[in-house]
């Protein structure tokens, strides 16, 4: 087998950080969208989270990978045939390389297509991937999931099996959730493959804890998003005015986070040369992000919303947390 790192493709985003930054501060209920946490900074935060103690979901999924990789594998391969594993947001690809490892070394024939908007994720694997794992056949994409999914469907006319790790999909609303699931459906053939990891309801003081951590990380993670929009759009946001809050909703499983305005402030911030002042009154809030927690019902749900069967599930020791396998079902859509 050869190492064969094939360049990223830089794909067109509909609209600009500033764009959608300035649109979810404009707006009567403020919002900042949580995909734009993970920059150089918000991506070393993030790898702080997953190694602290009240942060469940990373230790949940590791565990799922490192003690069944085998069966995993087993469950991917089961349709035979050469394929590409595309990953979705693989973040250091700490977990997914139990499974990268397992195939390399029995030889099967796959090319690894990790896709994040985060260029430094992708560079990164880029430079480590042919070293921890030689043989190992990697095509980086820098780009939104659906983007990447799209040009690697253009690309090669092999199975394609898609790691959706993470419960990165709590971190839309369900609505949109199933949106993106659809369009993801959309692009996949009859008996292509979802293998999609999903933090599951559980006592909700655990999963409180897990975004209100009590060394602060998580709200650090929120609060570099300001400390981004200060570097990138020559923002004059003071941090220490912001106070995070963090909610458990029990009944809808959204946990949510917030940035709290400390005092009545402006914060100015530049787009397309211009100065744009937002107003922020006390105690108004900043909604950062949902992340979403299914009951297993819910999950095969979400597999039928979108077209998909649910073939197998794999849990952790403790049930936590669930990575389901699904297969893209034989209709057209
Ligand atoms: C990436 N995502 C699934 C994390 C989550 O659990 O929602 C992001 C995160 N936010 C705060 N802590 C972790």
């Amino acid at each position: 087998m050869t190492t064969n790192t094939i360049t990223i493709t830089e794909s067109p985003q509909t609209l600009s950080f500033a764009e959608e930054i300035f649109g979810g501060l404009a707006a009567t209920a403020k919002y900042l969208p949580s995909k734009y946490f993970y920059d150089k900074t918000g991506d070393a935060i993030f790898q702080e989270i997953m190694h602290c103690e009240e942060y469940y979901p990373f230790g949940c999924e590791l565990e799922i990978f490192r003690l069944q990789t085998a069966e995993l594998a087993a469950a991917l391969l089961e349709p035979g045939g050469p394929f590409d594993l595309i990953e979705l947001g693989p973040g250091d690809c700490q977990k997914s390389q139990y499974l990268l490892q397992h195939l390399v070394r029995r030889e099967v024939e796959f090319t690894y297509v990790p896709i994040d908007i985060s260029e430094n994720v992708i560079d990164g694997l880029r430079a480590r991937l042919p070293v921890t794992i030689p043989g190992l056949t990697v095509w980086g994409l820098n780009c939104e999931y659906l983007c990447g999914i799209r040009e690697a469907t253009l690309a090669s006319g092999r199975r394609k099996v898609v790691l959706f790790l993470g419960s990165n999909l709590g971190n839309m609303a369900p609505a949109e959730a199933r949106r993106l699931l659809r369009r993801l459906r959309h692009h996949l053939k009859p008996g292509d493959m979802v293998l999609i990891g999903l933090d599951l309801k559980k006592c909700p003081h655990v999963v409180l804890a897990a975004y209100n951590d009590k060394a602060g990380i998580t709200k650090r993670f929120n609060l570099n998003l300001l400390d981004r929009i200060n570097r990138e759009l020559n923002g004059n946001f003071d941090t220490s005015a912001f106070e995070h809050f963090a909610v458990y909703d029990p009944a809808s499983g959204a946990c949510k986070s917030y940035l709290i305005s400390r005092t009545d402030q402006q914060v100015s911030l530049w787009m397309d040369g211009e100065r744009r002042d937002i107003w922020f009154a006390r105690n108004e809030e900043i909604f950062m992000e949902i992340s979403q927690k299914y009951t297993i019902d819910q999950v095969d749900q979400l597999a039928g919303q979108a077209f998909f069967t649910p073939v197998e599930r794999f849990y952790d020791g403790r049930r936590w947390f669930v990575d389901a396998l699904w297969r893209a079902e034989k209709r057209s859509i």
